[in-house]
């Protein structure tokens, strides 16, 4: 049971984080904010298995808690831009100090993907276009950031003060979710929902 949609903002991106390339040289890196993503982790899982149903997650170990997905350079109006350094590529030594943290804060769900995928397109597709900010200009930094975000943007505590809480029985309507964001976090904030699929189907 997934109580909580992803707070995602696109779903494309999502789902395609592992076959995505670069297919064209951005003409302009430029951006208008940061959008933060976080994601329920059973309804990332969910959406994995309902890829293949051979597929199996891995979760955090502290269970559902909301996790880091990504920080992503946006244009209004518009995506991206994306991958706006071919040569900053993804080191792992460089994020090894915060490694563990990042296993259990911005888990990759998609068990059976390599260790660093999940980040290394991360990096690739929108930190090297956060770079452009001396906050953002190392993938050490990246990353720190968005745990930093976590604690900053702590969705469990700011859902409960709305009487927000995980539940298997009881059910929210999203304009909830929304407005009790908007009025906390004085931003708009874009929520997205999973559809729960029949196992069996
Ligand atoms: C692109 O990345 C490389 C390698 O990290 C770096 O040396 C270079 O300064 C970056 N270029 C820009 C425009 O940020
Ligand atoms: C968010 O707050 C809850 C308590 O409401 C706490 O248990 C949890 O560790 C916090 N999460 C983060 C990432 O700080």
């Amino acid at each position: 049971m997934a109580p909580f949609g992803s707070l995602l903002t696109l779903m494309l991106i999502y789902s395609s984080f592992h076959y995505v390339q670069p297919t064209k040289v951005w003409k302009d890196n430029n951006w208008d904010l940061l959008i933060y993503t976080q994601e329920w982790p059973t309804t990332a899982c969910n959406e994995w298995k309902e890829k293949n149903p051979s597929h199996k997650c891995s979760m955090p170990s502290q269970g559902n808690t909301w996790s880091v997905h990504g920080i992503w350079p946006t244009k209004y109006g518009s995506m991206g831009p994306f991958f706006c350094n071919s040569s900053a590529h993804f080191d792992p030594e460089a994020i090894k100090p915060i490694e563990k943290e990042l296993t259990e804060h911005w888990t990759n769900i998609d068990y059976g993907t390599s260790t660093y995928s999940f980040w290394a397109h991360e990096w690739t597709k929108h930190g090297t276009c956060a770079a452009i900010l001396d906050a953002f200009n190392s993938e050490f930094k990246y990353f720190s950031k968005g745990l930093e975000y976590l604690n900053t943007y702590n969705l469990s505590t700011i859902l409960s003060e709305a009487d927000i809480v995980p539940s298997v029985s009881k059910t929210y309507d999203v304009v909830d979710i929304v407005n009790a964001l908007r009025v906390r976090l004085g931003v708009n904030p874009v929520v997205e929902c999973r559809k729960e699929q029949d196992e069996d189907t």
